[in-house]
Parts: C-alpha cells; structure tokens; sequence
C-alpha cells in the first residue's frame, strides 16, 4: 500500500467500554470504574510502554516464536507512526498501558501475498473481558479504512468469536509452525 494513502491523521479516540456490573468486591469494583475510561493513542505518543509490550509479548509469544525481549523491542520501535504501517495502538489510562493492536505489512510468511495484517493483538490479564481487545480491533479497522487500504487480514490459533463480532470473517486454514490456524479477513465492502 502506497504511504502516500496515508495522509488523513488518525486522532486518538476516547472508547467507552461497556458498563460492568457492580461486583460485592470492592476491589474489583475500584478495578472496573478505574478502567471504565480508557484511551487509544499510537504507540509513537507514548514510547515510553515500548518496555511493557516487550516483556508482555515476551512472556505471550516467545514459546511460539522464540523472538528474545530485544527484537521485540526493536521491531516495536520501528512501529512509532501515527499516519502511516507499520503502527501499534496503544490502550491506556492516564499513560498506563492495558493492551495493545499492530497493524503491520506482513505477518504469515506463507500469505506474503496479503497485506495488511492485524497481529499481536494484547490485553493485560486484569483488565481482560471489559471489551478493551474489541476496543483496539475496531479502532485499527477504522484507522485502516479511513487511511484507504483494502482488505486486513489476521491468523489466529484460538477463538474467532471476538473477531467475528467486529466484522471478521474466515478467510481460510492454515498450518503455521505446529499449529492449525484460521486466516481472517476484514473488508469494509
Ligand atoms: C484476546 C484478548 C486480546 C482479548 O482481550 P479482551 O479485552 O478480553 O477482549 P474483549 O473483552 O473485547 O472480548 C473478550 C472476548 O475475547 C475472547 N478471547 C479470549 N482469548 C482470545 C483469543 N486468544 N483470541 C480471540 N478471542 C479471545 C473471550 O473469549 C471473549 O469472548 P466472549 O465474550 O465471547 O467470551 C486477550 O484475551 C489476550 O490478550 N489474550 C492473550 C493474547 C492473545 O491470545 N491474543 C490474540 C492472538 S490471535
């Protein structure tokens, strides 16, 4: 895809999650309302997180792909965009990061013929299931077809429930390393 596409800026958007029943916990009470609000900025606005995506990549993925905490670093590092791939989104409250989303050019080897790829999609353990990966999976959607790319793609090993919830659809199966995997397709069409 030509950068020149790129040229609308993308702002950061406020998500509202959705609300979250009041648990007897007040801790998880104070977890939820803290994590109500939350905020979606390029990872270029917030280098700093470059450090915990590294170590949650790390401990997520190096089993699978064996990357050391460094190359992630580096390669997130190449990532630092606002308007144009590759780019990371970052999740955060007041500069803390919660999770995150790439948009990258390539991402299966054996489909290098398809462009862009949504990878590395992440969500901090405690602030799981209050739509936060949903959250950064339309915002990515959104950057990419306000930016005028085509089709996204994405493989995945696991559910594709989330996915299918943000317009996904499969694309076909694969065997990438060891493992099954499903290729999905997102098409604004
Ligand atoms: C996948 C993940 C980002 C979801 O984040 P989240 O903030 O909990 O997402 P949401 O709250 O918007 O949605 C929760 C849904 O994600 C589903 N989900 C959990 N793990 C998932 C996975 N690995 N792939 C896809 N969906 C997953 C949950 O089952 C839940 O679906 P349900 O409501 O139908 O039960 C988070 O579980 C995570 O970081 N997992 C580890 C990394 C990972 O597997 N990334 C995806 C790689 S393809």
């Amino acid at each position: 895809m030509p950068e020149a596409a790129y040229e609308a800026r993308d702002q950061p958007s406020v998500a509202m999650l959705p609300s979250v029943a009041r648990s007897s916990s007040s801790v998880s009470v104070v977890r939820h309302l803290n994590a109500h609000l939350m905020t979606i900025s390029p990872l270029a606005d917030l280098p700093d997180a470059i450090e915990t995506l590294a170590q949650w990549f790390y401990d997520e993925w190096h089993a699978f792909d064996g990357r050391r905490m460094e190359n992630i670093a580096t390669q997130l590092s190449e990532n630092l965009n606002r308007d144009v791939m590759p780019i990371t989104f970052v999740a955060h409250r007041n500069r803390l990061p919660l999770g995150s989303v790439s948009l990258d050019r390539f991402d299966f080897p054996a489909f290098d013929y398809l462009s862009p790829w949504l990878s590395s999609l992440y969500v901090h353990p405690s602030f799981r299931g209050q739509g936060i990966g949903s959250s950064l999976v339309r915002h990515l959607q959104h950057f990419a077809v306000s930016h005028g790319t085509g089709p996204i793609y994405l493989w995945t090993p696991g559910s594709t429930r989330l996915y299918e919830r943000c317009g996904w659809v499969e694309f076909t199966s694969a065997t990438y390393g060891a493992q099954r995997v499903k290729v999905m397709q997102f098409s604004n069409e």
